[in-house]
């Protein structure tokens, strides 16, 4: 499995420094809230501009945005490489994922946890990867909920019986045990937060994460 860090839960005082200690980590997952799809709101494309001058990783861009089709040009060109937007909060998502991928990036598609994951079934053919949300959005630090392995059981059985390609990304509530169940259950990619951050070393922790 690829661990993609979440440094929303850093010290935003040494960012650079903070960023740095994940060095080993080859994505970094960029948490967009606006106050309105859920109750924080955090930091936009700006933020990403700034990171990208002491970062060489992969940017996997999670907006927790109402309307993404009118906001994700800000983020591609502020150099996400992967723009994953909420089923939830648009009303036609085979458009947006036919219009980011044409700006040659790839696209991600996520559920909160209320949400049937059946609902993405006429996309599957069609993106890069799919966010399991295992929290409910909005903030770190939150417990796994643990409905989200059938989810995930779910979309692994749907790849193998169609030959889709999408990865699977599950987000929130990810330790050391969460993160064997989700590998066991198929997950590629695990999004982890306040488990990294809370520690100093943290390259050690990302490295046994990704290797549990
Ligand atoms: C939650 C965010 C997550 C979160 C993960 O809304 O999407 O990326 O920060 O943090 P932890 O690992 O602390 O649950
Ligand atoms: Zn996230």
């Amino acid at each position: 499995m690829l661990c993609s860090p979440s440094f929303l839960s850093c010290d935003f005082e040494n960012l650079e420094k903070e960023i740095k200690s994940i060095s080993e980590a080859k994505w970094l997952h960029f948490d967009v809230m606006d106050g309105k799809f859920v109750a924080n709101k955090t930091y936009d494309q700006d933020m990403l501009k700034e990171i990208k001058q002491y970062s060489n990783q992969f940017f996997d861009c999670h907006l927790m945005i109402e309307k993404p089709e009118e906001y994700y040009q800000k983020y591609i060109e502020a150099g996400a490489d992967l723009i994953t937007f909420h089923y939830e909060a648009t009303t036609n998502p085979k458009k947006l994922i036919k219009d980011i991928k044409s700006h040659n990036i790839k696209v991600g598609i996520s559920v909160k946890p209320q949400s049937k994951i059946e609902v993405l079934d006429d996309y599957l053919a069609d993106i890069d990867l799919v966010l399991v949300m295992s929290v409910e959005p909005g903030k770190g630090g939150q417990k796994f909920i643990q409905e989200s392995i059938q989810k995930i059981q779910y979309l692994k059985s749907k790849k193998n019986e169609n030959d889709y390609k999408f990865d699977i990304e599950v987000d929130g509530g990810i330790n050391f045990d969460t993160a064997k169940e989700v590998r066991k259950a198929g997950c590629d990619i695990i999004v982890v937060g306040s488990f990294i951050f809370n520690k100093k070393n943290r390259n050690d922790i990302i490295k046994e994460l990704e290797n549990v």
